[in-house]
């Protein structure tokens, strides 16, 4: 197909303003150096929308919208990329040129938008086939017996998924094109003998929707007690499940003013909260809430309730919550946590006890700062003084996590009294000893709440079971080096999801708004690895040294709609929008710790593993590999 030339693109992106083009479809005004306006993606009621004239991009603090005036029109008007382009040019008289794609070249990177249609037909399938298919009455049957409504059915877009190998295949993936989308998308399964075949298959149904509401995975729920319960999609481009919340799409919707949400595990406690009118309440999909959750979740809110089971299980789980909780708890948050009975769910106690008694149990939840000492000072003699040191060593590394403010002041100041150990000493405390990094990992191990996924046994006699698993990498913990104090070398797939603590991050987030940052960056200094954000990092520079006038815009163009675009929009709309005179600085400093701290901890992490090996049966190249890494170990670190 005959491709736009990217030079055409950057040259449309230097004509068009892009507070004319949103101004056109929605009324900006003016604010300080920016506009605002309401999200046109989704409800609400005050502003968080915002358009930065300067750099030339659009950002919702609200949804996580945003990007480039060909973004905006694309997703505004629903058009595809070179759509997009057309309708641009023409506002402002220019013919789109084409070029052939020349042999060998990749081609532009496509946009999501194909693979969020079929995800949508998906949906309605389902839908459909809870009303239509000659086996619904068994699924509506399941419904009603756990007490959901039509009404509360329909909110949800809850479906069936009717029992057999193809439905969904043969209904919608008959041509290439939709079928290759299905599977992108995780409905359709290819075994090892290459047959393709539905991925749920006798379940019900519950989409997940992202904060617009568009279709982006499903969850759904075997009818009786077969194994597993629940089958999620995998991750796929659309559907990452550390950052998604099942049900935040209908909360937001359904209340005016949104001052508290509710983080339960399952999607059936959702829907029956919702149905007793408690419509604040999300779920996290099978997986521990993570620091996306949160800054996601403290964007719409000022107030969190955990929900968890009262059982170890549940406890572990509420302190992982709480870990991925102190980073993002600025002054005026707050952060509850509720343990319920064991063997009870809010799904039963919202049904059993009513709506009033659950919310009184909500406002009365533990807080954040009380659930931390407690948890902490299991265990240890606080009485004595040998118990109040250890007590100081455990807790003053999570009070480092703590954002400046009253409250981490506050924090320290509570520590100091329950220790008798003055604030700055504490303070000193930050990195915690090698035992204390063992006992964290100790309160971590464990806590993710993900459930075996793998198919088992009933299938039908001459069937393949299925090979795919729904598991995510192991937690990052796991990755990480001995006695590495630092929270930056995570799994790859973790470091596109966004984390101010990340200095990688910050250094994207600053150089997407001032690409001329990068010509302070040698070549070649950045740190090898496999993750996903030093390789982002890597090209992006690569990108602005190659086209040093290059702008913002064209930037956030180049990666639109992957998970890489995203994560720039999102820094970007992070860092603070004046240059301030600092900034240079600061982006040194980050670049220092990126290529030494950085590098040092992937080497040594990769000099672990090497030592961790039985050295008479390494080869050759291991063992100079080990040689090479403990020496360049050796050389970061100043020891001769
Ligand atoms: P629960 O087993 O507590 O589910 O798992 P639930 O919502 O109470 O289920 P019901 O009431 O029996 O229908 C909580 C969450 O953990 C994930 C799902 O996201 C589920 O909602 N999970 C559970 C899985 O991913 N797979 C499973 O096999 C089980
Ligand atoms: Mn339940």
């Amino acid at each position: 197909m005959a491709r736009i030339p990217e030079k055409f693109i950057d040259d449309l992106l230097d004509r068009v303003d892009i507070v004319e083009v949103i101004d056109r479809r929605v009324k900006l005004r003016k604010s300080g150096k920016n506009f605002s306006a309401c999200c046109p993606f989704h409800d609400e009621k005050t502003p968080s929308f915002s358009v930065n004239p300067e750099k030339q991009f659009f950002y919702c603090f609200g949804c996580g919208a945003g990007g480039n005036a060909i973004g905006f029109v694309m997703d505004y008007e629903r058009m595809e990329f070179p759509e997009a382009i057309e309708s641009l040019a023409q506002t402002c008289g220019l013919e789109v040129p084409r070029e052939e794609a020349r042999p060998g070249e990749k081609p532009a990177q496509d946009s999501n938008r194909p693979l969020l249609e079929q995800l949508e037909q998906a949906a309605r399938f389902y839908e459909h086939g809870l009303r239509h298919h000659e086996q619904a009455s068994r699924a509506v049957a399941y419904l009603k017996s756990r007490g959901l409504s039509g009404e509360i059915a329909r909110q949800f877009r809850v479906g069936f998924a009717p029992p057999g190998w193809d439905n969904l295949l043969t209904t919608l993936g008959n041509q290439e094109t939709p079928q290759r989308l299905l599977m992108t998308g995780g409905m359709l399964v290819k075994n090892d003998k290459n047959r393709v075949y539905d991925r749920f298959r006798d379940r019900i149904m519950f989409p997940i929707l992202d904060a617009r509401g568009r279709v982006i995975a499903f969850g759904g729920r075997v009818l009786g007690d077969d194994k597993p319960k629940y089958l999620n999609s995998p991750e796929t481009p659309v559907f990452q499940k550390s950052r998604e919340l099942y049900g935040l799409y209908q909360a937001r919707k359904s209340e005016r003013s949104l001052e508290r949400i509710v983080v339960v595990e399952g999607y059936m406690d959702v829907i029956a909260l919702a149905q007793f009118g408690i419509t604040y309440a999300v779920a996290t999909l099978g997986t521990a809430t993570s620091e996306a959750h949160l800054e996601r979740l403290f964007r719409h809110v000022p107030e969190v309730v955990f929900c968890f089971d009262g059982d170890e299980a549940g406890r572990k789980a509420a302190f992982r919550a709480l870990e991925a909780t102190l980073p993002a708890m600025e002054d005026g948050r707050q952060a509850r946590f509720l343990f319920l009975a064991e063997g009870e769910d809010p799904d039963t106690v919202v049904r059993d006890k009513g709506r009033e008694h659950l919310e009184h149990l909500f406002d009365t939840a533990t807080p954040l700062e009380t659930f931390l000492f407690t948890r902490l000072a299991e265990g240890i003699d606080t009485g004595t003084l040998d118990g109040k040191a250890r007590f100081a060593k455990m807790a003053a590394p999570f009070l480092s996590q703590l954002p400046e403010g009253v409250f981490k002041a506050l924090m320290y100041q509570a520590l100091a009294e329950r220790t008798g150990i003055d604030i700055d000493s504490l303070k000193r405390l930050q990195t915690p000893p090698p035992e204390v990094i063992a006992s964290i990992a100790a309160h971590r191990e464990d806590t993710s709440r993900e459930r075996p996924t793998a198919e088992s046994s009933q299938y039908p006699r001459g069937e393949e079971p299925p090979s795919d698993r729904d598991e995510d990498g192991p937690p990052a913990w796991l990755t990480k080096a001995a006695g590495d104090s630092d929270n930056t070398l995570q799994h790859a797939d973790e470091t596109l999801i966004p984390s101010s603590r990340n200095p990688v991050h910050r250094l994207l987030g600053l150089l997407v708004l001032n690409p001329k940052l990068a010509e302070r960056v040698e070549a070649n200094t950045l740190p090898e690895a496999d993750r996903h954000d030093l390789a982002l990092l890597s090209d992006f520079i690569t990108r602005v040294q190659a086209q040093p006038d290059i702008s913002t815009a064209a930037l956030l163009g180049f990666w639109y709609g992957t998970p890489q675009g995203n994560l720039l929009t999102e820094l970007a709309g992070r860092e603070p929008l004046e240059d301030n005179a600092g900034q240079a600085e600061l982006f040194e400093a980050l670049l220092t710790r990126v290529t030494h701290e950085e590098a040092l901890s992937i080497l040594r992490a990769r000099n672990a593993e090497l030592k961790a090996k039985n050295y008479e049966s390494m080869t050759a190249d291991e063992k100079q590999e080990l040689l090479d890494t403990t020496r360049r170990i050796r050389a970061l670190t100043g020891k001769a």
